[in-house]
């Protein structure tokens, strides 16, 4: 077990004592709960959904199924997976009044805001919303992971001046996003590839959306309103921000040539690479090597931009390794090599992190309704460093 002993510092007048506590910014190496719904293991770069290897997962496995492993912690037999997945499309309409929010959302706020207002919306016309039974949290999560998808679907389509489709019954989850976002069917290659990112963005322990999520929820406010602050948390370049943010990098870096020059003299000027490093692996993400493959493999049958892209992510990718890889840790992460992937599939920069959302949703729900079983308010400490006990001037006499 893991104690962590905090020595207070001793208080005096007009000032505190050098007696400080140990202080861990960003709570970095701090366990806070204990869970089975995922393993991170940053040494070694592995990482494992309910015991199961995410190699594995993405080899053999579809999101629909991952989603019910994520939630019921176990794989499903095929009654169990037909009830699942078919639960999934008939929960995937939207009430007209979250598609109007999104429409007068749409043209004004980035794609995440009108999300995480989407989403909170959809606590006004669930009915199971006062039920906090482990029932009623499962058919929230599946309403939410259904219907979160279709509202980044609709945003794409809003913004593009197009007006809302409903889902098809006889599509795959990944399908039917394609489908919802380009309004005809996209090719299966596409639909797997699309599938395989959602497998891989689906749940990654206690990341920061995740732990906002918990610290939201351990309040004992909802599911919803735990998952709008995992969505708001998610939103920062630091986190899910970082796929449009290094898309955005190798956009403005224009030509494969430009690669080294642009990425050395970023450095020189102290600026993040995104998608890269991470606070957990400190080895090559495993997530951003499964990518990596299928970007390959795609490069061929790619359009010239994609191939532009890719090229110029894999000489980043080189140079950083070589740089920043063996020395300090600074890996590519899960962020990294899907801006290229996503392009291929058409899907737009503004679109990435709300797609991440899509994919993180039963990350979120599952760790929620398991955390929630031994429930503990997170409150941790901050230790005050700033004066007391200040004598009080009249505002006349201030200067
Ligand atoms: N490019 C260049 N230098 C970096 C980077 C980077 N992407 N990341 C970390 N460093 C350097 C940092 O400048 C610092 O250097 P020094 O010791 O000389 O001051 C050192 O590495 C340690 O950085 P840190 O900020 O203490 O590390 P952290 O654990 O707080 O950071 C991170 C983790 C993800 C915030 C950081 O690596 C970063 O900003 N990466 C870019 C954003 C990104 O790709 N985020 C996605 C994370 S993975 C997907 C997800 O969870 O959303």
């Amino acid at each position: 077990m893991l104690v962590i002993n905090l020595s207070v510092g001793t208080e005096k007048r007009g000032h505190l004592s050098v007696d400080e506590p140990t202080i861990n910014l960003g709570l970095e190496g701090i366990y806070f709960t204990k869970s089975e719904v995922c393993k991170l293991d940053g040494i070694n770069g592995r990482l494992y959904y309910r015991g199961y290897p995410i190699e594995t997962l993405s080899k053999n496995s579809n999101f629909e199924e991952v989603c019910y492993l994520l939630l019921y912690g176990k794989l499903p037999n095929e009654e169990e997976f037909n009830i699942f997945a078919s639960a999934l499309k008939s929960e995937s309409e939207l009430p007209e009044q979250v598609i109007s929010i999104i429409k007068d959302m749409s043209n004004k706020a980035h794609p995440m805001d009108t999300l995480r207002t989407a989403v909170s919306a959809l606590s006004a016309y669930d009915n199971d919303v006062p039920d906090s039974s482990i029932d009623a949290n499962m058919r929230k999560s599946v309403r939410l992971i259904a219907k979160t998808c279709s509202i980044v679907a609709t945003i794409g389509r809003f913004r593009n001046g197009e007006s809302y489709i409903r889902s098809k019954p006889n599509l795959s989850f990944a399908g039917n996003f394609l489908y919802m976002l380009n309004g005809s069917r996209q090719s299966q290659q596409n639909e797997k590839i699309l599938d395989i990112m959602l497998m891989l963005h689906a749940e990654h322990s206690s990341n920061a959306s995740t732990f906002s999520t918990l610290v939201a929820g351990a309040t004992l406010s909802d599911i919803h309103a735990a998952v709008t602050s995992g969505i708001a948390t998610l939103k920062g370049p630091l986190h899910g921000g970082a796929d449009e943010a290094a898309l955005a990098m190798m956009r403005a870096i224009g030509r494969p040539d430009n690669t080294e020059e642009y990425i050395e003299s970023a450095l020189e000027g102290k600026k993040r690479i995104m998608g890269f490093g991470h606070r957990v692996y400190k080895t090559y993400d495993p997530r951003a090597r499964i990518i990596k493959v299928y970007l390959e493999s795609m490069q061929d049958s790619s359009s010239e931009e994609v191939r532009n892209l890719t090229s110029i992510a894999l000489r980043a990718e080189k140079l950083m390794v070589d740089k920043l890889g063996k020395t300090k840790g600074i890996w590519p992460n899960v962020d990294f090599f899907s801006g290229p992937v996503y392009t291929a599939l058409g899907i737009p920069g503004y679109l990435f992190t709300p797609l991440f959302a899509v994919s993180r949703m039963p990350g979120w729900c599952a760790h929620m309704i398991e955390y929630w079983k031994s429930n503990r308010l997170i409150r941790p400490l901050e230790y005050y460093s700033g004066p007391i006990d200040l004598e009080y001037i009249p505002m006349e006499n201030r200067s």
